[in-house]
């Protein structure tokens, strides 16, 4: 091999270690059927990124390999600098639970609790000072104009709501990696943008690293570089 060659296969296959999200040739099936089909991937600090493709093409399954709720069957996903695929449950938890935000679809808040409530949850899980706790959420809750009803259950507030709710919870704690799937999929067009600009105001001004899956080329316009999927496969 030349040292040219070398030097190239060194780049495809060290890790990169500044990179926060560093996939290589990660492949998923369910089953017999394949979801990813051997995903490179690397994400910088603090970049932002959409991923977009068809329905059924993957991007919830890469969102679930990335939040460590999914093994792959192939291939090396390092995460935050750490080997997923080596790291205990436990630590994988940890790891979640401490540096990792997610928001999912309409429905994930838990509907009994308020959503004062609902956003106090990752720090009271980690452990935080209550008095802290509360302004932390009160400042969250101000900032993403859900003061009014930051009492209501969050089965008794409009879809709007619950999702900037969601996405507060998910950044309360000043996650490093933000991972969003369809955060606005439930929404119109101005509730939409409403819950994208409080995103994207927290996440630049805390520097988090960013992924989201979105239909909407609108929400992908808010973001640094888009990733396109299809059939398992990165294209673009
Ligand atoms: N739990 C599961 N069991 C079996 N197959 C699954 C499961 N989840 C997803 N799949 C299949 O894996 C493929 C990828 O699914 P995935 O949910 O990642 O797609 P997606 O891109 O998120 O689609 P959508 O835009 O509709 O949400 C699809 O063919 C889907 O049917
Ligand atoms: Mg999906």
């Amino acid at each position: 091999m030349t040292a040219a060659a070398a030097h190239r296969e060194h780049a495809r296959t060290a890790p990169d270690p500044a990179a926060v999200v560093d996939l290589r040739g990660v492949r998923v099936s369910y089953g017999q059927d394949p979801a990813l089909r051997g995903i490179d991937l690397r994400i910088a600090a603090g970049e932002q990124v959409a991923v977009m493709g068809p329905s059924g093409c993957g991007k919830s399954t890469l969102l679930h390999v990335l939040a460590g709720v999914l093994d792959a069957d192939e291939g090396t996903l390092r995460v935050l600098g750490e080997d997923l695929g080596r790291l205990r449950e436990k630590d994988r938890g940890q790891l979640r639970l401490a540096r990792m935000g997610m928001v999912f679809q309409f429905g994930d808040l838990i509907g009994e609790l308020t959503l004062r409530e609902n956003l106090t949850l990752p720090l009271q899980l980690l452990g935080g000072r209550p008095a802290r706790i509360r302004a932390e959420a009160e400042a969250m809750l101000e900032r993403l104009g859900l003061g009014e009803v930051a009492d209501r259950r969050a089965a008794r507030v409009s879809g709007g709501q619950a999702q900037r709710a969601a996405v507060g919870r998910a950044l309360i704690h000043q996650p490093a990696l933000l991972l969003a799937d369809e955060p606005t999929g439930a929404l119109d067009t101005v509730a939409a943008d409403t819950v994208m600009d409080a995103l994207m105001e927290t996440v630049t001004e805390q520097g988090t690293t960013l992924v989201v899956v979105t239909h909407d080329n609108r929400v992908a316009a808010h973001l640094d570089r888009l990733v396109g999927m299809r059939d398992g496969e990165m294209v673009g």
